[in-house]
């Protein structure tokens, strides 16, 4: 773990009305040592449990318990932006409810919606409040949009009761911040390729055949891979949606044809290539220059076979690169998966089933299963897009750090 990793960063510290309000005192002071900027954020309730005035001394900024208060409107989006994490730590089952189904009328959950940087939630209550039902499913919502669970802790409660609810020690919190940053820029200075999309087979000038691939997972995927420091080519079939980061450079493709061609051309510099694209096996065998008309006899469409790029990079990939597909099934999907992985020589296959309610095409979530080389497979629960790439490219940083043990 590095000791600098919270060096210079900028936390946003929310803080909620629970008995251990007082840990966020602590907590505050230990990321101020690691050398981090922190700013306080606190809800009404907080102000009862523990005062501002402690919050502001030790973070040397003050502290905002309004959308709008005596000084005027407090600007949650502004401070959404300013962070690199937001931590909400004691996170109690008020807030935790209103974050999980975006009830926005504290200034928690305003910046909390308004942040762009990764959101960690420790949250704090009773033992009969943390096994209910509403709050882990609550837990499980705020998990599926991508935000990290700080594990509660066991032992006594402020009611007397004992059992699990207690807010995870400073220490604790501040370990998973350092690990967080750590790791964040695990593939600085490395090239990830991506295909994404669909592909459009053209008739005719008016016609196509295609398929429902949206581009979602695929730039979730470039995003997170530039996130951890990777400069991206993202080869992106037809999609109305394109990334947000500067560092992915998009290669905007139609057909498979055009997509092959483009990651030929890529994958010598790439050390991952991930193939999350939606790429059409058939394409018309003649393309009609003018529009088919509708007369006559109703016309038949010859269909050729396209190019297979996972396949094709298979074949041509070095020892120092990792190639990484999806499966798209509808049935059966771990054994057809397992037949590609070793029929396109790839390192892991990502399997996702239409099977699955809230699975693959155009949903914002995805739920996966990862296999490797040696049949090992991991399944992951139903998550947004977003969560789903960070999950795929922590698997193919851990197979790309254990290669690098054992050689
Ligand atoms: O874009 P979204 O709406 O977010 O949907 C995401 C997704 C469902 C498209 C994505 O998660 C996914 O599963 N992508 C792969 C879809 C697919 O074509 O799977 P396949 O099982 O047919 O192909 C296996 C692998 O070979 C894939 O990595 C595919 O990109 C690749 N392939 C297939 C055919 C071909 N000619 N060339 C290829 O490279």
């Amino acid at each position: 773990m590095s000791a600098a990793a919270l060096q210079n960063k900028k936390i946003l510290l929310g803080i909620t009305g629970s008995i251990a309000a007082y840990k966020a005192a602590f907590l505050t002071r230990l990321l101020i040592k690691a050398g981090a900027e922190v700013k306080v954020l606190m809800t009404p309730a907080a102000t009862q449990f523990i005062s501002p005035l402690t919050l502001s001394t030790l973070s040397k900024h003050p502290v905002f318990t309004e959308v709008a208060g005596a000084e005027g409107w407090n600007n949650h989006v502004e401070l959404g932006l300013w962070a690199d994490a937001m931590v909400i730590a004691p996170l109690t089952a008020a807030t935790l409810g209103k974050m999980a189904h975006g009830i926005c009328d504290n200034m928690i959950v305003a910046a909390y919606l308004s942040a762009r940087c990764p959101v960690f939630f420790a949250p704090a209550m009773d033992v009969d409040m943390w096994h209910h039902p509403s709050t882990q499913e609550n837990i499980q919502r705020l998990q599926g949009f991508g935000n990290h669970l700080i594990p509660v802790e066991s032992g006594e409660l402020a009611s007397g009761l004992s059992g699990k609810g207690r807010l995870a020690e400073p220490e604790t919190i501040l370990d998973i911040l350092h690990q967080h940053f750590s790791s964040e820029q695990v593939l600085k200075g490395k090239k990830v390729l991506l295909t994404a999309g669909p592909t459009y087979e053209a008739i005719d000038p008016v016609r196509f055949i295609g398929n429902r691939s949206s581009g979602k997972m695929g730039i979730a995927l470039a995003e997170q891979a530039a996130a951890l420091g990777a400069a991206v080519d993202l080869i992106l079939g037809p999609s109305r949606l394109s990334p947000k980061n500067p560092n992915i450079k998009v290669h905007t493709v139609e057909s498979a044809r055009e997509m092959y061609e483009a990651a030929i051309a890529l994958f010598p510099a790439a050390d991952i290539a991930i193939m999350a694209a939606a790429v059409s096996d058939y394409r018309p065998e003649k393309y009609h220059s003018q529009k088919i008309k509708k007369q006559g006899e109703v016309p038949q469409i010859l269909l050729v076979e396209n190019p297979d790029i996972a396949a094709t990079l298979g074949q041509r990939k070095r020892a120092d690169q990792w190639l990484v597909g999806f499966a798209l099934e509808t049935q059966d999907a771990i054994t057809n998966a397992e037949k590609k992985l070793k029929k396109k020589n790839l390192d892991l296959i990502v399997v996702n089933s239409l099977e699955d309610v809230g699975a693959g095409f155009n949903h914002d979530t995805n739920r996966i299963t990862i296999i490797d080389q040696d049949n090992n497979y991991t399944n992951f629960e139903l998550k947004s897009k977003k969560a789903v790439a960070k999950d795929v490219l922590a698997a193919i940083v851990h197979l790309s750090e254990t290669a690098q043990r054992a050689s």
